[in-house]
C-alpha cells in the first residue's frame, strides 16, 4: 500500500485545525508541508511558525518539502519546528552531500527533490545516503497543476538505480497526482503519493485518502 501524504498547501488556512483533525482521523500517513521562498520558486507559502503550530496538532510524520535557496541555513530551525523528514532540492544545493549529512546529523530523515527537467543519473553517487527522493511531477511552486507524463519514465529509472545501489530510499511523487493517474504511478514503483488538490478539493477528503491508500492493493 502506498504512503499517502496530503499537501497542506491546499488546506483551508483559516481552519487549519479542522484540516489537521480531518487528516488525523483519516488513513493519511504523512503531512506534506510545502515551504516556498519566492526565490527558488515563484511563490511564497508558509514557514517555521506555521509548521511548529501544525506539529502540535498531529502525531503523524511531518514531511517538509523545502523549495528554498540555501536550505542548509534553516535545517536546524526546521528540526526545531518539528520536521521528521526534510527534503531539499538538488538544484538548490551546491554541496548536496554535506547538506544531506547535516540533515541526518540533526536527527531527521533526509530527502532530495528533483525538478521535472533534472535527470535521475545525477543521484548515482548520493542515492545510498538518502531516505527519500521526491520526484516533482509538476514545476514546483503551485498546487493544482497537471501531472507531467514523463515522470512515469523517471520513476522506473529511479527504481532501478535504487535497486542497483542497494539504497533504502523511498520514491515520492509530488504534483498533479489524481485517483486516475495514481495506479500507473504506483505500478511504476512509487512508494509515496503527495496529493493536494485531489484530497482537499474533493467532496469527501477522508474518503479520497482511503481510495488513494487502496491503490495497488
Ligand atoms: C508544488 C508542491 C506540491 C503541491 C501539490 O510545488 O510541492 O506539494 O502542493 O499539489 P497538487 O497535488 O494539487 O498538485
Ligand atoms: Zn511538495
Amino acid at each position: 500500500m502506498p504512503i499517502i501524504a496530503p499537501s497542506l498547501l491546499s488546506a483551508d488556512f483559516l481552519n487549519l485545525q479542522n484540516d489537521c483533525n480531518m487528516l488525523n482521523n483519516s488513513e493519511a500517513d504523512w503531512f506534506h508541508l510545502d515551504v516556498m521562498d519566492g526565490r527558488f520558486v515563484p511563490n511564497i507559502s508558509f514557514g517555521l511558525p506555521v509548521i511548529a503550530a501544525i506539529r502540535k496538532a498531529t502525531k503523524k510524520v511531518c514531511d517538509v518539502h523545502l523549495m528554498i535557496e540555501e536550505p542548509d541555513k534553516y535545517a536546524a530551525a526546521f528540526k526545531q519546528a518539528g520536521a521528521d523528514i526534510l527534503t531539499v532540492h538538488i538544484e538548490a544545493c551546491t554541496h548536496l552531500h554535506r547538506n544531506i549529512q547535516q540533515i541526518k546529523q540533526l536527527g531527521m530523515k533526509a530527502g532530495i527533490a528533483l525538478n521535472p527537467h533534472t535527470a535521475i543519473h545525477l543521484l548515482a553517487d548520493i542515492i545510498a545516503d538518502v531516505d527519500l527522493v521526491c520526484l516533482m511531477s509538476v514545476n514546483p511552486g503551485f498546487g493544482g497543476q497537471q501531472f507531467i507524463p514523463n515522470t512515469v519514465h523517471k520513476i522506473r529509472q529511479l527504481k532501478s538505480l535504487i535497486l542497483e545501489k542497494n539504497s533504502a530510499a523511498l520514491i515520492e511523487i509530488d504534483g498533479g497526482v489524481t485517483l486516475e493517474n495514481a495506479p500507473e504511478i504506483i505500478a511504476a514503483g512509487a512508494d509515496v503519493l503527495v496529493a493536494g488538490n485531489t484530497v482537499f478539493k474533493s467532496a469527501n477528503p477522508t474518503e479520497t485518502i482511503t481510495l488513494l491508500k487502496k491503490i495497488g492493493g
